[in-house]
């Protein structure tokens, strides 16, 4: 009786066995992958047609974002944004913490700033 089908089987149980075993070795409290989010400022909707903050996001805009996202930039490194489809909270949210090749802008913007290039994104003026 040929014993290679058997010891195949046993040692892809025992491959298995272990990698239900690795699975299972984190820690239960161990942390999330990813770092908890910031939550966006409360009323940052109600402020979305400040004139003021507005323009001041324009400029923001100029000067971080046109390089990934602005009709120059080169193709393909960042989505075109579809401010149709965003809330403030949203846009928020990724400025702030930033999204996988969206880089996070929390060490370098207060808040107040972001809030300004949020308006902006989603105001009339918007222009990529
Ligand atoms: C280094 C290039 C880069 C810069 C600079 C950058 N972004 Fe992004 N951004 C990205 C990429 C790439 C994504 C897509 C992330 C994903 O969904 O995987 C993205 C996604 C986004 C989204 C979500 C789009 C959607 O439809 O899901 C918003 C909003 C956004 N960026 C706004 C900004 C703003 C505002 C700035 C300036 C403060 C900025 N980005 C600067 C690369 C960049």
């Amino acid at each position: 009786m040929p014993s290679r089908p058997m010891g195949g089987l046993a040692a892809a149980s025992a491959t298995t066995l272990l990698l239900i075993a690795v699975a299972f070795a984190q820690p239960a409290d161990s942390p999330p992958e990813e770092a908890p989010r910031d939550p966006p400022p409360a009323g940052l909707a109600d402020r979305m047609k400040d004139a003021a903050l507005i323009s001041q996001g324009e400029k923001l805009w100029q000067d971080q974002c046109t390089h990934c996202h602005g009709a120059k930039a080169y193709p393909g490194k960042a989505p075109k944004l579809r401010p149709r489809a965003y809330t403030p909270d949203f846009v928020w949210d990724r400025v702030h913490n930033g999204f996988r090749a969206m880089p996070p802008w929390k060490e370098v913007y207060s808040p107040d700033e972001i809030a300004a290039v949020v308006a902006y994104v989603l105001s009339d003026d918007f222009f990529p």
